[in-house]
């Protein structure tokens, strides 16, 4: 299975084509007072900025961990006044105490959790918290459209799918487990959230040529799918939540 340098391979088709999380993520998370003016945040595995551009227009300072130079270069673009450490989660320098709230955006199934909470943990102050949310791109709860019909003949004819390590995206509660297992953290909230987005047939090869389990020939065959159903889909998400807060 690809490594994440795949994100940094085709970062400008991860910057075109991945969408931005749901305005009731970030309406929940400034709710919980997570989300605040002059809160101190850290970033870990950033990408482009999806998630780092909302938190920066709410007011939050923060410091972005990005292994990928290409991505870490279009965020820095983007957001000059957000730091970049460009590294994994598993080494860069993190100061002890200076942040509180620690963010994971569809970023912690890369990560090696026995390496990273403890680091986490340091860096955040003594009530600070952590979230953690992935989109799962598509939703089994809502009717199977054209298009994913489509999308599932494409993964079947694959010839020997790779299993992906960890809990699924959707499986919220064993990543909640994970999360809190190592007893540094425990669970303050969970929450999920089901949207929509459309989708014209460039920005499908865009964004499936992101999913690091996808071939271009794969990520064209969807994009070709988008146009011979009208040009544009529209695709149904979900997002589950994770907050924990930091054990002292
Ligand atoms: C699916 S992308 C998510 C990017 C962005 N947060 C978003 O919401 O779209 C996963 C990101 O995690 C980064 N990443 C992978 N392994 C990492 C690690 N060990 N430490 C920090 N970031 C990592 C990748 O380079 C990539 O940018």
């Amino acid at each position: 299975m690809p490594g994440p340098g795949h994100f940094d391979a085709h970062a400008d088709a991860y910057d075109r084509g991945r969408p931005p999380y749901p305005p009731a993520l970030w309406a929940r998370l400034r709710d919980l007072r997570l989300l605040r003016p002059g809160v101190r945040v850290l970033e870990l595995g950033a990408g482009t900025g999806q998630a780092t551009g909302p938190m920066v227009e709410a007011g939050a300072s923060v410091v972005a961990v990005e292994p990928g130079e290409r991505l870490a270069a279009r965020l820095r673009g983007r957001w000059p006044q957000v730091r970049v450490a460009v590294g994994n989660a598993e080494e860069v320098d993190l100061e002890p105490g200076a942040f509180d709230l620690a963010v994971a955006a569809t970023a912690v199934h890369w990560f090696d959790l026995g390496t990273v909470l403890p680091r986490v943990h340091r860096a955040l102050a003594p009530d600070g918290h952590l979230a953690v949310w992935r989109t799962g791109y598509g939703d089994p709860d809502a009717p199977v459209t054209p298009f994913r019909e489509r999308v599932g003949a494409i993964v079947a004819a694959r010839r020997a799918p790779a299993p992906r390590p960890g809990p699924g995206e959707l499986d919220d509660a064993a990543w909640a487990e994970r999360l809190a297992g190592g007893g540094l953290f425990r669970v303050v909230h969970r929450d999920r959230f089901r949207w929509a987005v459309d989708l014209d047939a460039d920005r499908v090869r865009d964004l499936f040529t992101t999913f690091s389990d996808w071939t271009p020939e794969e990520a064209d065959a969807a994009a070709r799918a988008a146009a011979d159903l009208g040009g544009t889909v529209r695709e149904r998400y979900v997002t589950p939540l994770v907050v924990l807060r930091r054990v002292a």
